[in-house]
């Protein structure tokens, strides 16, 4: 497992994601994160996908996404042991990071948020494509999200997000409140001197997407026009949600997660309050 990425066959790789998780699989929210020794094909998996990344966030990612990018400054040419990251992100925004085995439930990864923890994956995506991953790994989680939380209005607003998921009961508001997630810090695109410019995480951290998000269909942003929005996290997006500028964002996004309920979002897919989360 220490050769080249071309030699990494897909049963090699399957075995190398389990050691990873099983290092999590008891870890607790504010416990020590797991030390992973990496290898040398992850290594060159990061460099890869990140030095292609880079030369993409010149062009294509948000100013606040940048500067906050900046600050935390994760390493291009290793991969980093994630509580380095953690510690780092601590002292510039209070967050932290914890390791997650795999993918976490939507309601415990959000109430991990409303504790300014973001969960995040420790292994690596397969090495035969490295500008590719089907379902989030390190790199999706440290250079799509951590990358953010650097800045304090996004910390704000993963915080009011996971917030928002700890306030409601309800399966159907819990997943709006996802989907609203979605759109936004996983999909975001606000408008900067008029061009597009990508802040979510899913965009930032995909070169692929990063390539055909301007191909996209664009609408503009607002709470009560996703209700009738179906997405699919597997492809690149057809259709995104544009702001005009990152305070609308928060804005829009910030007072519904800070202010919803089960009532409110029930009465948003009833129809019965169509000025909730509305453009101002
Ligand atoms: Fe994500």
């Amino acid at each position: 497992m220490q050769g080249h990425r071309d030699q990494v066959t897909d049963t090699a790789y399957e075995k190398r994601r389990e050691e990873i998780a099983a290092l999590s699989a008891d870890v607790t929210l504010h416990g020590p994160i797991p030390v992973v020794e990496y290898i040398d094909w992850e290594h060159e998996v990061w460099r890869l996908a990140c030095a292609a990344l880079d030369a993409r966030h010149r062009v294509d990612a948000a100013a606040e996404y940048l500067e906050s990018a900046e600050a935390l400054a994760i390493p291009l040419d290793h991969v980093p042991q994630l509580r380095d990251v953690s510690d780092r992100l601590t002292s510039i925004s209070g967050f932290r990071l914890q390791s997650a085995a795999t993918l976490v439930p939507l309601k415990e990864f959000c109430g991990s948020l409303a504790n300014s923890v973001f969960r995040s994956t420790q292994y690596i995506r397969h090495p035969r494509a490295p500008l590719y991953s089907e379902d989030p790994d390190m790199l999706h989680d440290l250079v799509g999200h951590g990358n953010v939380l650097a800045n304090d209005r996004f910390v704000r607003l993963y915080r009011l997000a996971g917030e928002a998921a700890n306030r409601v009961e309800s399966d159907e508001a819990l997943q709006f409140i996802g989907k609203v997630f979605w759109f936004t810090l996983e999909c975001g695109v606000v408008r900067e001197r008029g061009e597009r410019k990508a802040y979510g995480a899913t965009l930032v951290s995909s070169y692929g997407e990063l390539d055909h998000f301007r191909g996209a269909e664009f609408r503009p942003l607002s709470i009560e026009s996703l209700v009738d929005v179906k997405y699919d996290i597997t492809t690149y997006q057809p259709l995104l949600f544009e702001a005009d500028s990152m305070n609308e964002v928060e804005d829009l996004v910030g007072s519904f997660w800070d202010t919803c309920d089960d009532d409110s979002i029930a009465a948003l897919f009833s129809g019965a309050s169509r000025s909730v989360g509305t453009r101002r």
